[in-house]
């Protein structure tokens, strides 16, 4: 049996008394090794909550997930999470506060090392004259840049963002995506995100998992992007010739299609543990005979 590196297996996840409906249910997905997948979706469907489930935050009410064959119960150094807000610690420097992360990664590491492991990050998202400000003295595109560098410092399996460039002004936002970008090829990231910004979906993702409205959210559907990694550059992403194929797809899905799922399952029914799979701009491809990229345990 083999599994995608997450694997996110029949999860589901109700707030307080029973009887409340469930936020989601029944979700099924998987993220390979090396892939960057966003989850787009309406607000209120449970994206930040499947997150927090992932990063081992939060504890699903039904369903596991598995991480490289084990279930995870609890937040792991394996996982590192980038927030929608910074979540910098303020009494530290930037180069503290990457170094408190690099430090609890490898406690025995000597200062000296974990120093230099630290700077080598801040570099890496562009902050080297930064290293001794505070995040009082940052500005918000800098603040993400040090949750970026911390997340990246101590080197995890996968990297799990909640909207991370949302509270940003729009050139900054785009800087950061260009350097996201780049981090990613280079090091070959996992990636699972969290984003409501279709264009950041396309610019970004491998792959891009959409979520129905809740109560009683589902994964309705996967979309490759077929926009190969090497042609997706910030500039001129609108004039790719599979770009409007895509952002048409996911527009419609978000507008019309995540409220009346319901609808589509009646007519053409529905698999929880395959949902099927979408190359917008290349030949649809019939659910049955499609090579599913992910392998679920069923
Ligand atoms: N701790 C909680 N207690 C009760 N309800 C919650 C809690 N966290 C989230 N919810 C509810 O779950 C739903 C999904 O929330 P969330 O995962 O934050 O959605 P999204 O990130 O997609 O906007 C919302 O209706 C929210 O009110
Ligand atoms: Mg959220």
């Amino acid at each position: 049996m083999e599994r995608a590196m997450i694997s996110v297996e029949g999860l589901a996840r109700r707030f307080g008394d029973h009887g409340q409906p469930a936020v989601f249910e029944d979700v099924w997905f998987g993220v390979e090794k090396g892939e960057f997948v966003c989850l787009i979706g309406h607000s209120g469907c449970g994206k930040t909550t499947i997150l927090n489930v992932l990063a081992g935050l939060d504890r699903p009410s039904g369903g596991t997930v598995i991480v490289d064959n084990r279930e995870i119960d609890g937040p792991s150094l394996d996982r590192a999470v980038i927030f929608q807000s910074h979540a910098l610690l303020p009494w530290l420097s930037v180069l503290g506060n990457i170094a408190f992360a690099v430090s609890s990664r490898w406690p025995r590491w000597p200062r000296a090392k974990v120093r230099e492991h630290a700077l080598r990050f801040i570099e890496l998202v562009g902050l080297k004259g930064a290293a001794d400000k505070r995040p009082a003295e940052l500005s918000g595109g800098m603040k993400q840049r040090v949750g970026i560098a911390r997340a990246l410092s101590i080197e995890p399996k996968m990297l799990l963002m909640d909207e991370p460039f949302s509270a940003l002004d729009a050139l900054t936002r785009g800087m950061l995506q260009d350097e996201v970008l780049r981090i990613c090829a280079e090091t070959q990231q996992t990636v699972f995100m969290i984003t409501h910004d279709v264009d950041e979906a396309i610019l970004l993702a491998d792959r891009i998992v959409l979520m129905t409205n809740g109560p009683g959210a589902c994964i309705a559907e996967f979309v490759v992007n077929t926009m190969p990694r090497a042609e997706r550059q910030r500039n001129g992403l609108h004039r790719h010739p599979q770009y409007y194929a895509i952002r048409n797809h996911l527009v419609e899905f978000l507008v019309n299609r995540s409220r009346a799922f319901d609808r589509e399952i009646a007519e053409h029914g529905y698999d929880s543990r395959r949902p099927r799979t979408v190359r917008p701009g290349l030949a649809a491809i019939n659910p049955a005979a499609e090579v599913v990229p992910l392998r679920h345990a069923n």
